[in-house]
């Protein structure tokens, strides 16, 4: 039996993509086949579909860190063919073939339950994105940090970024995002946003080793010397959540932050969570901090990502890009 993937393969030092047909692998022991019926593109999978070192160990190779759909065969006795699940993040889309393709062969304890109340589609609405940007909410939630100050959100947006300014208003925290995409205004006010910050007036004022405490948390989707502003100007005992690197990996801070205010910097590695938080994430995304990520997200075929992974790279996504398998 054959199946459809956008492959990625490597051609003298050239790596391009494009949509192959290919055998359904064999069921191993502890896996899943699972029948794709959405993806979602983010940022590590345009990495992967450009030959990024570091992400994809060897090609020809299938990306997509996401995947929702429906188990086919089962090995396993916590899944029966039938179930609608999501994977999200380990090795998918870096070791194993992802969901780019129609048919993924996934070790079932990646793998969780669709939970009630969240469609196929409404979960790769989210996917990885929605994943950290839940991880990063949870981390300034689990500091305990009250609501007299705003939180700041960079790359707000972006798949994470957006996200997180989502979840952060429905939660009830004002929130203020920066972007460098000020003519992004009414999608980031739509989103909840209370003020939008032009991401060069932040950086004009050079940094320094403690600035005014002006929020109460952040979550930095950017990196460099972005997370290092962002840190000097988070008041006392507040969380920086850090997951991202678009902006730069390398930063230079002051200890001031950390030994005069007690502000914590949380990393976060959504791929490689424990599948219990991604679990109680899920189920939060699906009750409690339910936002309606539609009129953030494009749908795309495996035929249109091209476009989408070049976007992607160049920072000029806004909110989420979904893909759709099958009619
Ligand atoms: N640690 C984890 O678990 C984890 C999980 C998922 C993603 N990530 C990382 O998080 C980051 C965001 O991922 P994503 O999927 O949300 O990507 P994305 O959709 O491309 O969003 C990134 C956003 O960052 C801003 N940006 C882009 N280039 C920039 C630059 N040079 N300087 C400053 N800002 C820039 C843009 O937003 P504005 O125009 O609005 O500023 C862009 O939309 C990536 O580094 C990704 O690898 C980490």
């Amino acid at each position: 039996m054959k199946y459809k993937a956008y492959l990625v393969e490597e051609n003298n030092g050239e790596f391009a993509g494009s949509v192959k047909e290919l055998d359904v692998p064999d069921l191993e022991e502890g896996r899943l086949l699972i029948k794709v019926k959405y993806s979602s593109l983010n940022y590590k999978d345009a990495l992967a579909a450009t030959g990024a070192k570091g992400v994809v160990r060897s090609y020809p190779f299938v990306p997509g860190v996401d995947v929702a759909g429906e188990v086919i065969k089962s090995s396993s006795n916590d899944f029966i063919p039938g179930d609608e699940v999501i994977a999200t993040g380990y090795k998918i889309g870096m070791a194993e073939f992802g969901g780019f393709g129609e048919i993924v062969h996934l070790p079932s304890e990646w793998v969780v339950k669709l939970p009630e109340n969240l469609s196929l589609f409404n979960a790769m609405c989210h996917g990885t994105a929605g994943i950290t940007a839940a991880e990063c909410v949870n981390k300034i939630i689990k500091g305990g940090i009250s609501n007299t100050l705003p939180v700041l959100v960079s790359g707000a947006t972006g798949g994470v970024g957006s996200i997180a300014v989502s979840l952060l208003s429905k939660l009830g925290y004002e929130v203020h995002a920066i972007t460098g995409k000020p003519d992004e205004n009414e999608m980031l006010t739509s989103m909840g946003a209370t003020k939008i910050i032009s991401r060069s007036d932040f950086m004009s004022e050079p940094l320094k080793p403690l600035d005014k405490a002006s929020y109460s948390s952040a979550v930095d989707t950017v990196g460099g010397e972005m997370l290092a502003k962002m840190i000097s100007m988070i008041s006392n005992n507040g969380v920086v959540s850090c997951c991202g690197n678009v902006g730069g990996a390398m930063f230079t801070s002051s200890v001031f932050p950390f030994i005069l205010r007690g502000v914590q910097l949380s990393g976060v590695d959504s791929a490689e969570s424990p599948i219990n938080l991604k679990k109680e994430l899920w189920n939060l995304l699906a009750n409690e901090w339910l936002i309606d990520l539609n009129n953030q997200t494009k749908i795309v075929n495996i035929q249109e990502i091209d476009n989408e992974i070049k976007k992607i790279l160049d920072g000029g996504q806004i909110g989420r890009v979904v893909i759709k398998h099958g009619e």
